[in-house]
């Protein structure tokens, strides 16, 4: 390894997201307080303490003056982040636009935006313009950044074209990138007008990573079908040029929740909510409010087994916690009060002068009120119409060690392959399904809860955010090792 001048395992990580792990507030002209970003993307890389990491990317406002953008550089400094400022303009086209309002639904098989399919379609060609220009603007961060050894991981859908920019910089930039949404079926994928231009510059990377072994599936049949390359056992392969592709499935920091249960503060709130709601089973979703996290079709399910359970009516309430998100997105909009609409009928129509069956809050939570609230929960309720992974289910079952409650999810989820044994297995588009599994749930005996939930809590104290992360790095190591000694052969 020396020979091929090949640096240990602990080198420099630069974490190169769209979305840094806070977002910056403006105060003043030169003061910004800094909130953590939501979010399974910076749920995992923040429980990734084994490398000495810097983080790229967008913190989420706009600072067009110079002043507002040196104090906001320093603020950021202090977190090991280096901020890429976007404008306006670029946000709109590029965040909203291409990566919220095309690929986000696509890659989630929901399509393009239903009402305006015409309009997306005229406006598709700036898009992918500013798409690549904002690409190019990550990418010049980076190397101003870059140091000879550094290891470069680049994430998720907003920053497929930037593996290409990297390795135009500097070949032997080592550069892996990891999907953390579905790769959809190449069926999906080829209807993108830019699928050709996408899959090339992600192949520029040394290693691509997914969730699970048929997203990674569904990439090399993209590759294979759109592009003409091979495929290969290892990856894809273009005129003797490997690209590694395999699945590393993500996880939590599992200790930090377990931990965080020990807290006075967090006992204190689990006592507060136990009395709040005695006599009651609770059920929890917690999910950014996204049309691909199957909200509406949740309290849909939820009315149903009211409905047809009249005896539990009293004796149960639903908690969703739905914090909003990407709000300049005309199809969040709609969410929004289409969510808020069926709320507000159900616990009319079921609700007494004392109590409602449904409590909707349109908010984050912070980290303690978050695990009291997985603690005593009863049922948990993950109804994702697809979903690359989903950690909330993975955080629930970390505080559920006492109570044992029992996950409902989607089968539509990646965890449903990790968790799928351990959990009741839904699909969220089946009503009656659902609300059938609520009963089920709501009656399960303590022997099963304990033997489900031990098989989910395992995997979840075992395939942690630092496995995931170690595991890519020191696969994407051994990647270019390999590709060296290849070429000098
Ligand atoms: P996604 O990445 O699509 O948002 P995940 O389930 O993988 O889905 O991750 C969501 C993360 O965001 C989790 O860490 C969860 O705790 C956090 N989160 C989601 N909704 C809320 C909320 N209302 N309050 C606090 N944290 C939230
Ligand atoms: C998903 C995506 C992340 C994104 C997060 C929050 O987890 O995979 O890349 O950061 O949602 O969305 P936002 O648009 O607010 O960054």
């Amino acid at each position: 390894y020396e020979k091929l001048d090949v640096r240990p395992l602990r080198q420099r990580l630069l974490v190169v997201a769209n979305r840094l792990p806070v977002s910056a507030v403006r105060r003043g002209e030169d003061s910004w307080s800094l909130e953590i970003s939501a979010g399974g993307l910076v749920t995992a890389l923040l429980g990734v303490k084994e490398f000495e990491a810097r983080w790229i990317g967008w913190a989420g406002v706009n600072v067009p003056d110079e002043v507002g953008q040196k104090a906001l550089t320093k603020a950021l400094a202090e977190k090991r982040c280096i901020p890429v400022f976007l404008d306006e303009e670029i946000v709109h086209q590029y965040y909203n636009g291409y990566c919220n309002n095309i690929l986000w639904p696509l890659f989630h098989y929901l399509g393009l935006p239903q009402e305006d399919r015409l309009a997306t379609t005229r406006s598709f060609q700036s898009q992918f313009a500013a798409y690549k220009k904002a690409n190019q603007m990550f990418a010049d961060v980076v190397n101003q950044h870059y140091e000879e050894g550094d290891v470069v991981w680049c994430h998720d859908y907003h920053l497929m074209y930037l593996p290409k920019c990297l390795k135009e910089y500097n070949n032997n930039m080592k550069v892996g990138w990891f999907l953390h949404t579905p790769f959809p079926s190449s069926e999906i994928h080829r209807t993108l007008p830019s699928r050709s231009d996408l899959l090339r510059s992600v192949l520029a990377a040394d290693l691509v990573g997914f969730h699970t072994y048929d997203y990674a599936r569904h990439f090399v049949s993209a590759c294979t079908r759109i592009l003409g390359l091979e495929g290969t056992p290892e990856g894809v392969e273009d005129q003797g040029r490997l690209t590694r592709v395999a699945a590393f499935p993500i996880g939590i920091d599992s200790d930090r929740f377990i931990r965080a249960l020990e807290l006075p503060d967090v006992q204190e709130h689990i006592k507060e909510l136990k009395e709040r709601f005695a006599g009651r089973k609770v059920m929890l979703g917690v999910d950014r409010l996204d049309m691909i996290k199957g909200i509406p079709q949740k309290i849909l399910a939820f009315e149903k087994f009211l409905e047809e359970n009249s005896i539990w009516r009293d004796k149960v309430v639903l908690l969703q916690i739905a914090v909003p998100t990407r709000t300049d997105v005309p199809e969040y909009q709609k969410l929004t009060s289409q969510v808020h609409e069926i709320v507000g009928r159900i616990n009319g129509r079921f609700g007494t002068l004392t109590a409602v069956p449904i409590h909707h809050l349109d908010r984050s939570l912070d980290f303690h009120a978050l695990c009291a609230l997985y603690a005593v929960t009863d049922v948990a309720l993950v109804t994702s119409l697809r979903d690359g992974m989903n950690l909330v289910s993975y955080e629930f079952v970390a505080c559920q060690d006492s109570k044992k409650g029992v996950l409902i999810l989607s089968e539509f989820a990646g965890a449903a392959q990790s968790l799928g044994a351990g959990a009741i297995l839904v699909n969220p588009w089946n009503i009656t399904e659902v609300a059938d599994s609520i009963l089920q749930a709501l009656t399960m005996s303590p022997e099963e809860r304990e033997k489900r939930h031990r098989h989910n809590f395992v995997h979840v104290t075992t395939h942690t955010a630092q496995e995931w992360a170690e595991t890519f790095v020191s696969e994407l190591d051994d990647t270019v090792i390999e590709a060296k000694l290849r070429t000098k052969q």
